[in-house]
C-alpha cells in the first residue's frame, strides 16, 4: 500500500477560500464526538479544488467526507464506507499554533472489512454509535488488520501518538510514517489503511478530508 505526499500544492490564497468558507457557514455545522464537522464538502469546494486536484489523482466520483475542527487527537480508524476503491485525501488548512509541529500518522496495516472501523483500546468507551465506523478494541488482536508485527510501537512513533486516553497497547503491533501536518500539502492514500492524529501541541486544527473511488491505480501520479 503507498502513501502519496504532494507538498505545497495549495496557494496560500486557496486555503484562505476553503479556511473562509468552513468559517462563515457555521448553519452547516455539526458535532461528532468534540469534533465540529461539515460533512459531504465536495458540492461545496469542488471549483475550488477540483483543477488542482485532478492533476494529481482521478476525481470523478467523490465519495465523502468532511471538513473537520478538533482539539485532541483522533482514534485509530479507517473511513472505506464499504468501497474497496477508495482513497482518502487529507488537506490541512490551519493550526491554532502555527509553530507546533502537529502529525498525521498513516501506519503500514490496512483492514479487510471495508465497512469502516475505529480501534479504542480499552481506556475509555463513548456510549454513543459512531455514525458509520464500528467500533473495535486493539488492532493486533484484531483478525481483520494486515500485518501487524509481534512488537510494541517505536518509541519514536509512540512519543508522537500517546495522549492522556490512549497508552501504548493501542499501537502495539503497528508501524508507520509521521507526516508534518501542514497546510499547502496533500497526502493521499488507501481508505482502510490505519491511520490516526498525532499528540496535538495546539488548541485545534482544520482540515479537510476527501474520499474518492480510484479504479485505476496507476492513475495517481
Ligand atoms: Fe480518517
Amino acid at each position: 500500500m503507498t502513501v502519496k505526499i504532494y507538498k505545497s500544492v495549495l496557494s496560500n490564497q486557496v486555503i484562505e477560500s476553503l479556511l473562509d468558507f468552513f468559517n462563515s457557514n457555521t448553519n452547516l455545522h455539526s458535532d461528532t464526538m468534540g469534533m465540529t464537522k461539515i460533512n459531504l464538502p465536495w458540492k461545496h469546494v469542488q471549483h475550488i479544488l477540483e483543477p488542482i486536484l485532478k492533476k494529481y489523482i482521478p476525481v470523478d466520483k467523490n465519495l465523502g467526507d468532511n471538513f473537520y475542527k478538533h482539539s485532541f487527537p483522533y482514534f485509530t480508524h479507517i473511513d472505506s464506507g464499504n468501497n474497496k476503491n477508495s482513497y482518502n485525501v487529507l488537506i490541512p488548512l490551519y493550526l491554532s499554533h502555527k509553530a507546533a509541529k502537529q502529525k498525521f500518522v498513516v501506519f503500514d496495516q490496512y483492514c479487510t472489512d471495508y465497512s469502516g472501523a475505529t480501534w479504542l483500546g480499552d481506556i475509555w468507551k463513548p456510549q454513543q454509535d459512531f455514525k458509520l465506523n464500528k467500533k473495535r478494541d486493539f488492532p493486533y488482536k484484531d483478525p481483520t488488520v494486515v500485518g501487524c508485527t509481534d512488537r510494541p510501537i517505536s518509541d519514536e512513533m509512540y512519543q508522537i501518538l500517546k495522549y492522556d486516553y490512549r497508552n501504548e497497547e493501542q499501537f502495539y503491533g503497528l508501524t508507520g510514517i509521521a507526516y508534518d501536518y501542514t497546510p499547502g500539502n496533500i497526502l493521499v492514500f488507501p481508505s482502510n489503511q490505519l491511520h490516526c492524529t498525532g499528540r496535538m501541541d495546539c488548541d485545534y486544527k482544520i482540515g479537510l478530508s476527501l474520499r474518492f473511488e480510484i479504479l485505476d491505480k496507476s492513475q495517481i501520479l
